[in-house]
């Protein structure tokens, strides 16, 4: 695919355009990435001129990029490649006046960053304006649906339009370095591969806590909880990294064939199982650090049941995992900011030092995604000393922390890789249809069987690890949450 030369943006006073999708790109203007004759021609419903909207988007920049990488001059150059246009996605005349400034021959990206109610009429206007044809491609920010049905409903009036391949479906875990180098570490070393797998694993915990609440984003999350915004997508894309065979090779169709695969595989949790596999939680009153925080219901100023942390125990169906648990938690106002995926290995089959008191204990993998970048494998070690009364093993780390190991990069956003990817036109990095299909026929199952067993939102204080039926999920397995 090749290189274009004009971005479009929708949805671009919006917080996600002013928080990561202008300082993403100012950050590959910076750095030289963008064609020299690329340009940004940014929508919403506001009635900016190029002048106000480039203002705001020098203000964009300077509350969100890091003050060390801001630079006046740097940003004026940036934002003379932008320029504005008001439209309502509902009316007409937007999309012509649109055509007028954008000739999609020289190749076109267009990024909704818009409600999902707003894509259809926005895809239908782009197409009868005529900004749809083969140099233009499409990306989309979640959330595609609410369930499978309303998935497919998006994806089927995305693709009257835009055929899968110039289809961009966006995860921003996707765009996250530690998270690629998952995928370095599993595929460019020899050292962890053969042991990947249900011989020597005894079970993987991923884990994303969040310590934030609502952040002004009520509507949306009440009407969507912690299983919709994070398992369905974040979650379930780190498992499939975690799970996947090795493609072939490090492309498109390859890496995403391999995804989609376990994502089939994920064993479909039925009303039975919800007591042993499924926790439910919502903050109430609590402190996150030394910040009292108040419950959920007060923060949303209304009575609800949605759930604002949820931990699962899930199994991937196929030769290699077989019997091997994920155990999976994600929850707002918890105790730290940690995404972490947590890998055990089994314990070796005889100890040779319980004979002399030792106690050995299984070997960890912990590849640390946010806040910290680092991968952690705990090993057993001799204490040093002369063990007159008896040999001691300990647990130490062989440790990488990524900042050290590369002091020299900066650090990115996300969306700086996705939206380079896009611009440039490689799709490896973003999720096909029949991954997110796969997601949400696994999430809807989940819902559908915590809705026939009744299942309720446990309460947990604001600033913990979540209910303690959480921390019994694991314990019943002998397997502790690694906090
Ligand atoms: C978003 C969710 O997709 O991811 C948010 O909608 C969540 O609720 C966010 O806070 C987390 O992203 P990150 O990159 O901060 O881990």
């Amino acid at each position: 695919m090749k290189t274009v030369s004009t971005l479009l943006l929708f949805g671009a006073t919006g917080d996600l355009s002013h928080r990561m999708l202008l300082p993403s790109l100012y950050g590959l203007h910076v750095d030289g990435l963008l064609p020299a004759d690329f340009r940004i021609v940014a929508t919403a419903r506001s009635k900016f001129d190029d002048a106000a909207f480039r203002a705001s988007a020098v203000d964009a920049l300077k509350d969100h990029v890091p003050a060390d990488f801001f630079d006046d001059a740097k940003a004026g150059e940036f934002v003379s490649r932008l320029s504005y246009v008001p439209l309502d996605a509902t009316q007409r005349d937007g999309f012509d006046r649109l055509a007028e400034k954008i000739d999609p021959a020289g190749g076109l990206a267009i990024f909704l960053s818009t409600a999902p109610s707003l894509f259809k009429p926005t895809i239908d206007g782009l197409a009868s304006a005529g900004l749809t044809g083969e140099d233009v491609r499409l990306a989309l920010e979640k959330p595609l649906g609410t369930d499978l049905a309303s998935s497919r409903e998006i994806n089927d009036a995305v693709a009257a339009a835009f055929p899968e391949e110039r289809t961009f479906r966006i995860d921003h875990y996707l765009g996250k370095e530690t998270v690629q180098n998952l995928l370095a570490l599993r595929f460019a070393n020899s050292t962890f591969e053969p042991l990947w797998n249900s011989a020597h694993i005894d079970h993987v915990q991923i884990t994303v806590a969040e310590t934030v609440g609502l952040e002004g984003r009520a509507g949306y999350y009440d009407s969507a909880g912690a299983l919709r915004d994070m398992v369905q997508n974040h979650m379930l894309q780190l498992v499939a990294l975690v799970a996947m065979e090795p493609p072939a090779n490090f492309d498109a169709t390859s890496v995403r064939d391999e995804k989609v695969k376990v994502l089939r595989s994920l064993r479909a949790i039925g009303s039975d199982d919800i007591a042993t596999h499924v926790v439910t939680g919502q903050y109430g009153n609590g402190a996150v650090g030394d910040q009292p925080v108040g419950s959920y219901t007060s923060e949303l100023g209304k009575p609800s049941s949605t759930e604002t942390f949820v931990a699962l125990k899930a199994h991937v169906d196929n030769w290699r995992w077989s019997g091997v648990p994920f155990y999976l938690r994600t929850g707002k106002r918890m105790a730290a900011r940690k995404t972490e995926i947590f890998i055990q290995f089994k314990c070796v089959p005889h100890s040779i030092f319980a004979s002399r008191g030792a106690r050995t204990q299984a070997n960890k993998l912990v590849i640390s995604i946010q806040p910290e970048e680092n991968i952690r494998l705990l090993v057993m070690a001799k204490t040093p000393g002369l063990d007159r009364q008896g040999l001691r093993l300990r647990e130490i780390a062989l440790d990488v922390a990524m900042a050290d190991a590369f002091a020299d990069a900066r650090r990115r956003i996300a969306y700086e890789r996705l939206l380079l990817d896009l611009v440039e036109g490689d799709p490896t990095l973003f999720v096909r249809r029949d991954e997110v299909e796969a997601q949400w026929q696994w999430i809807d199952d989940v819902r559908a069987a915590c809705r026939e067993a009744g299942l309720e939102p446990r309460n947990y204080g604001a600033g913990s690890w979540g209910p303690s039926a959480a921390i019994a999920l694991t314990e019943r397995d002998g397997v502790h949450w690694h906090d």
